[in-house]
């Protein structure tokens, strides 16, 4: 099983505006690369904020949303789920899967760094400064190896491997 955080940010490094979660700045050709590897995945991680800014489940993947109150409900393809990181990483491979995308926000991006559970990192950078929130609190240096950069239209996507 290999753990994967798949975020946007800003060129400097910053997920959403403050204040406002709606992500209106970064481009359509991240979306859709955005769709492309999720659904290759298969199955997301995300916290409840960031679920809530969707319009529903994602499509053609299995949801996974985080929050302390799991009893509101499931669906085909979506569950709430108050386990931790460990035990969601254990559920999907029982679902048969080999990867577990993480997909934010800053909470969820924590947890799971910090934990040192995460194997790579896809970062796509948009070129342009926000007034906003971070990727991630780094409680300790977290060393990365660069694996790939590619290039998106006006955007590039660095891909790292967490050093462990
Ligand atoms: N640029 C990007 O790639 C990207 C990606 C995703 C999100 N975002 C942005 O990030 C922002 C949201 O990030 P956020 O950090 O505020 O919220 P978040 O990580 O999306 O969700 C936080 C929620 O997750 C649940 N949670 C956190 N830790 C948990 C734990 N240990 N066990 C169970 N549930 C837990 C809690 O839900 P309950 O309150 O229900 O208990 C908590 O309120 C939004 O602005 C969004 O647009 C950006």
């Amino acid at each position: 099983m290999k753990v994967i955080v798949i975020a946007v940010l800003s060129a400097n490094g910053k997920i959403a505006r403050f204040g406002s979660s709606e992500i209106d700045w970064s481009s359509k050709d991240d979306l859709e690369w955005f769709k492309k590897k999720t659904k290759e995945i298969g199955i997301v991680v995300c916290g409840r904020k960031t679920f809530e800014t969707f319009r529903g489940p994602l499509k053609d993947r299995m949801n996974i949303v985080m929050t302390r109150n799991p009893n509101k409900g499931r669906s085909e393809n979506l569950i709430y789920t108050s386990d931790p990181p460990k035990q969601i990483i254990h559920f999907a491979e029982e679902l048969g899967y080999s990867y577990l995308a993480i997909i934010g926000g800053r909470e969820i991006f924590t947890l799971f760094m910090n934990e040192n559970l995460v194997d790579e990192l896809y970062l796509t950078y948009e070129p342009i400064f926000i007034d906003g929130i971070d990727l991630l609190d780094v409680s300790k240096d977290i060393k990365l190896n660069l694996l790939n950069i590619e290039m998106l239209g006006a955007d590039f996507v660095v891909h790292y491997r967490v050093q462990k």
